[in-house]
């Protein structure tokens, strides 16, 4: 006899053997999911930080009917053009009658964990790859768990209390007050602490001056940064990746303005304050 899909003994757990990262395969997201496939894959997301399911052929629905069971999928904080299933931003250069359809372009985006600028940034993140660029567009995921561990206590008791202020440089994009969060996070599912700092929307460190500030902020950087806590995802058309913005931290490289790429988002809103 053969094995319902989407059966618990069909889903297997590859890990990409970098920083973090696994391809979980045997599934069709396109079909519901008992509770018992839903919890694997939630564990290998806690322990991997970022999953990747291949070749999915996937609707908009089916997006947001596996979202939700990690949480609640909340539209996005920014403004969008009307779409059926609100849930759903667009990321994308594409222009339809003369005006882009989506968010975020064909330039680079610096490391930043998803919505940090907002006193609740959510949890989850997750991208479905629709349409790409032949070249560049890759999106790198850093390890800020295995980045804070890697630290001397010394330094680990420096930060300890530390917060920082997180912003949108689109000033219209941010909520009315100045959003701070602590520089080390706890995870609440598994009790790690990560960095929680990156480049591209940590402004500064609070309390210190300025210079102290920038100083930390570009050392923690440095060591972030460092390629053994990297792990490079290369998309392929019909990527469904989990991201759990609570353990890291994602940049994007540029691509050619002449090229396409059309990706389908989904997030989580839980509620969570970042402690
Ligand atoms: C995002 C994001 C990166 C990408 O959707 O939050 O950073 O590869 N996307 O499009
Ligand atoms: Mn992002």
């Amino acid at each position: 006899m053969t094995t319902p899909a989407n059966a618990i003994d069909h889903l297997q757990v590859i890990p990409s053997g970098g920083a973090l990262g696994a391809e979980i395969t045997g599934l069709d997201l396109g079909h519901a999911l008992q509770q018992d496939v839903v919890d694997a894959v939630y564990q290998t997301l806690l322990d991997h930080c970022v999953v990747v399911f291949r070749n999915q052929h996937i609707s908009e629905e089916d997006q947001v009917r596996f979202t939700n069971y990690f949480g609640r999928a909340v539209e996005h904080v920014r403004e969008q053009v009307e779409r059926p299933i609100k849930e759903v931003f667009i990321i994308s250069n594409i222009q339809e009658n003369g005006q882009v359809i989506g968010a975020l372009g064909n330039a680079e985006i610096t490391f930043h964990s998803d919505l940090s600028y907002m006193q609740k940034p959510g949890t989850l993140s997750l991208l479905y790859a629709v349409e790409l660029p032949t070249t560049g567009g890759d999106t790198h995921w850093c390890n800020c768990a295995a980045a804070y561990e890697a630290l001397d206590d010394e330094f680990k008791r420096r930060l300890q209390d530390l917060r920082a202020v997180h912003r949108h440089y689109i000033e219209e994009q941010n909520p009315p007050e100045i959003v701070d969060h602590p520089v080390v996070r706890t995870h609440p599912e598994n009790g790690r602490k990560s960095l929680y700092v990156g480049p591209h929307l940590t402004k500064y460190i609070v309390g210190g001056d300025e210079a102290q500030s920038r100083a930390l902020l570009e050392q923690l950087f440095e060591h972030m940064l460092q390629p053994h806590f990297i792990w490079t995802h290369n998309w392929q058309v019909g990527d469904l990746v989990v991201w759990d913005n609570r353990s890291t931290m994602h940049r994007r490289d540029p691509f050619p303005a002449d090229q396409l790429r059309l990706m389908k988002r989904t997030q989580i809103f839980n509620d969570e304050i970042p402690y």
